[in-house]
């Protein structure tokens, strides 16, 4: 970890090192961000690993402004109106995804939606200029433990890891945005209470409905419109079935797929976090029995693999 204050050179080299797939501590008006290059999966899945989650949630993509926002997700007229009123400022919306975006799809946890913010702080603003890339960004904290709201927070939790901390002082709203689902036409679900009230989105987007108990925040996987394979997910496999498809992990493959793709031959579980949702999409297709998975380690990253894996496959 390196800490440095949030100056002009540092933000450049703050903006490197994303392109590189490293990650960067920024600070927001909200809390400070733990940021990848969003398009990068592995970058996306160093994210995941060092917050130590064994879920994979969805991030939020932090973005420049609006026209780089709409090139990832699909606005209507609500989120439009949203947008003009409180970016660039603290509020997240999820809208549905935009076929075409080059997002990694580790991002959304393989959802059909994605939330998008426009943050106001000068150095978060001056590093997506700078670096030119959709910053995936969960707040820089260790899963479990409180937001930071200064960099001491962050440079305390992540001592030991490969980070650069840009020090730009304590947040001003020192609370997470504001998260609002606009993924279906029909409603307005505040998935989360932040700085921009309800009744301010209301002003601008009609009735807002309180999601169920913050479902969506405490288990994303758990959304019925989480994404699932059409095709049955069999575990922890060591041989292929007839009719199967197979998603290895690591250099020995057993024989016999009609279609195969491999999570990592190397046996990186980064690699394979990264490769996960985008692989799963490519097997899932007609006229297979089933994708049969191979034995993911389960441990580090491994767990939030293995936890999506058994979602997947519960969904039959
Ligand atoms: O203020 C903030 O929003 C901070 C700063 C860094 O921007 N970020 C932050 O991220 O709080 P995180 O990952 O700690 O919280 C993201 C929230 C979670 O509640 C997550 O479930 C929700 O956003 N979220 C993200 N994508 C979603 C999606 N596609 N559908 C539903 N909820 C989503
Ligand atoms: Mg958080």
């Amino acid at each position: 970890m390196e800490r440095c204050p949030a100056g002009t050179g540092a933000i450049a080299r703050a903006a490197r090192r994303l392109a590189q797939g490293r990650l960067v501590a920024f600070p927001t008006e909200t809390v400070y961000g733990l940021g990848a290059d969003a398009t990068n999966g592995r970058a996306v899945a160093a994210v995941f690993e060092l917050k130590g989650r064994p879920q994979f949630n969805p991030l939020i993509v932090h973005l420049a402004d609006s026209d780089a926002a709409a090139g990832h997700g699909i606005f209507d007229d609500r989120a439009r109106r949203l947008a003009e009123a409180f970016w660039p400022g603290p509020l997240t919306l999820v809208l549905p995804c935009r076929a075409g975006s080059p997002l990694n799809e580790l991002v959304s946890a393989g959802l059909d939606s994605v939330a998008l913010r426009v943050p106001a702080h000068p150095v978060a603003r001056a590093l997506l200029q700078a670096c030119a890339l959709p910053i995936a960004a969960p707040s820089a904290n260790p899963s479990g433990y409180l937001s930071p709201t200064t960099a001491d927070h962050v440079a305390d939790a992540f001592g030991e890891a490969d980070l650069l901390v840009l020090d730009g002082g304590p947040c001003p709203v020192g609370l997470e945005s504001t998260v609002v689902d606009l993924s279906r036409p029909d409603s307005v679900g505040l998935l989360r209470a932040g700085a921009v009230t309800p009744e301010q989105i209301e002003a601008h987007a009609g009735k807002v409905v309180h999601a169920d108990a913050g479902a969506a925040i405490r288990a994303p996987g758990m959304l019925p419109q989480h994404y699932a394979p059409h095709r049955p997910v069999r575990l922890d496999a060591q041989t292929v079935g007839p009719g199967e498809a197979l998603l290895g992990f690591g250099p020995d493959l057993p024989a016999g797929a009609v279609l195969c793709r491999n999570l990592s031959a190397a046996g990186d579980l980064r690699e394979a976090a990264a490769n996960l949702f985008a692989m799963l999409h490519e097997l899932d297709q007609p006229g297979i029995a089933a994708i049969a998975v191979m034995p993911i380690p389960g441990e580090g990253l491994g767990l939030a693999i293995r936890d999506r894996l058994a979602r997947a496959a519960a969904g039959h």
